[in-house]
């Protein structure tokens, strides 16, 4: 294997990348972005790497979520808030009623760059270049707004950096003390079934704070019943801006990507002599890489061999996404390959993205049923095969849309056009992620009783 730097992943083929009619100033932002402060420390994803390495060794569980795209338009604190108050939710559904603690990492801050299936879209007879996410060209169905500007790649990176300052804000400054657990419920949430249940267990962590109060237990002495840490990742899609945010760590050398804590490789994109693959091997964060139905064991093995060389806990997420129905046909090779090898491997999964569907009226959507059915399988195949299954991988927002069907409010396929908003991928609401949250921590402790 050639030597690597940040610019090698250059000299190999690449897919999913935007042609921008003007490389001059592709050229200009690149080294615009190379000169500004990085969005995160080396650190920081030196340590999500040891949380995800209690995760790999069954001692704790993945939460990675957020929006399938973020977006300019929809950029506001009152989305953040929304968003990183679900993830809370969760979280604390899991770790209370599940008895495990849980390591949260956002899609946030840096989800921009979107692979897509075809290169062009065709709406009543026209046919443009598809949307690739906001870091590189607009919604808008127009010629004009399709054409990828590098102008975008600034824009993403500002808009990720004012999102990471008050994520860790939220984080830190008192909005995640486990005394709010209520007020993290939201209203048009706290009416139905699941926030009913939510609201019951919130009254639960209530009395034990009162209970841990009462044995010397609070915020000033434990820190945790006040503070949190949530993470960042993004697909690292999108090679030109990841390179510009790559840093060599002052205190180890080592290179990082310091766009967020943790990247992905997507599953179009996971080709082992690829560019994407030949970037991230040389960055030391937390990896993940998709798994689709197409994935062959000896393709990850191969993935696993230059992507963990040193076979290390806690660098390696396989994010199995292989739609509910395929899970048991599909998974059990997968994971039988890894265990003969011995491999080190976190293994989550992401129910969304096998499980898209378009219905009559033109929407594209997911059954939550079929969600939570993908998840229980993961759950069952691991089970049968001895392993650990150690974290999901979905799509949600804090906002009350309709984008995914079902769940507790029973979305039907005519009430998707509601409050259909997403940029990209439909999205569980607050509602169905709860509802998530509380099967995964049903099977979490019937798991955890088990062992
Ligand atoms: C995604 O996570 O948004 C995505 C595109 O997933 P996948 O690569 O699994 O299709
Ligand atoms: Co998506």
């Amino acid at each position: 294997m050639k030597p690597w730097s940040p610019t090698s992943w250059r000299e190999f083929p690449i897919l999913q990348q935007p042609n921008y009619p003007n490389s001059n100033a592709v050229t200009r932002v690149e080294q615009q972005l190379a000169q500004v402060p990085p969005l995160v420390f080396a650190g920081e994803a030196r340590e999500l790497k040891k949380q995800l390495a209690q995760v790999t060794d069954g001692e704790a569980f993945l939460l990675q979520g957020g929006d399938c795209a973020e977006s300019f338009a929809e950029f506001s604190a009152s989305n953040i808030r929304d968003t990183f108050k679900v993830m809370l939710q969760m979280a604390v559904v899991l770790t209370f009623a599940g008895s495990c603690p849980v390591v949260k990492v956002g899609r946030m801050a840096g989800q921009f760059a979107k692979p897509r299936s075809a290169d062009t879209e065709t709406f009543d007879g026209v046919e443009l270049p598809s949307y690739r996410g906001d870091i590189i060209n607009s919604t808008d169905f127009t010629s004009a707004a399709r054409v990828p500007n590098p102008e975008r790649l600034v824009q993403a990176y500002n808009q990720s950096a004012a999102t990471l300052n008050l994520l860790r804000a939220f984080a830190q400054g008192g909005f995640a003390d486990l005394k709010k657990v209520h007020q993290w419920n939201q209203d048009f949430v706290r009416t139905s079934p699941l926030g009913t249940r939510y609201e019951n267990l919130a009254d639960q962590i209530d009395r034990s704070l009162s209970f841990m109060n009462a044995c010397g237990l609070n915020a000033e002495n434990t820190p945790q019943l006040h503070k949190t840490s949530l993470y960042t990742s993004h697909e690292a899609l999108l090679l030109n801006y990841e390179q510009a945010l790559t840093r060599e760590d002052s205190l180890t050398n080592d290179w990082y990507d310091c766009s967020a804590h943790m990247l992905w490789i997507g599953d179009r994109t996971r080709q082992v002599d690829g560019a994407h693959v030949e970037f991230l091997r040389g960055v030391k964060n937390p990896l993940g890489f998709k798994a689709g139905p197409t994935m062959q064991a000896d393709d990850m093995l191969r993935l696993l061999d230059v992507l963990n060389p040193d076979n290390e806990a806690g660098r390696i997420n396989i994010i199995t996404r292989m739609g509910a129905d395929k899970v048991e046909t599909y998974l059990p090779e997968l994971i039988r390959a890894v265990e003969k090898e011995g491999r080190k491997v976190l293994w989550s999964s992401d129910p969304m993205h096998g499980n898209t569907i378009k219905t009559h009226t033109g929407y594209k959507t997911r059954q939550v049923k079929d969600v939570l059915r993908e998840v229980k399988s993961f759950f069952d195949v691991h089970a049968a095969e001895g392993t650990y299954a150690g974290g999901v991988h979905f799509e949600m927002t804090g906002q009350n849309v309709t984008e995914c069907m079902g769940g507790a409010h029973d979305i039907t396929a005519e009430g998707l056009a509601d409050r259909y908003h997403t940029a990209c991928d439909p999205r569980l609401n607050a509602d169905q992620a709860l509802e998530l949250a509380f099967l995964i921590a049903d099977t979490l402790k019937q798991a955890r009783i088990n062992r």
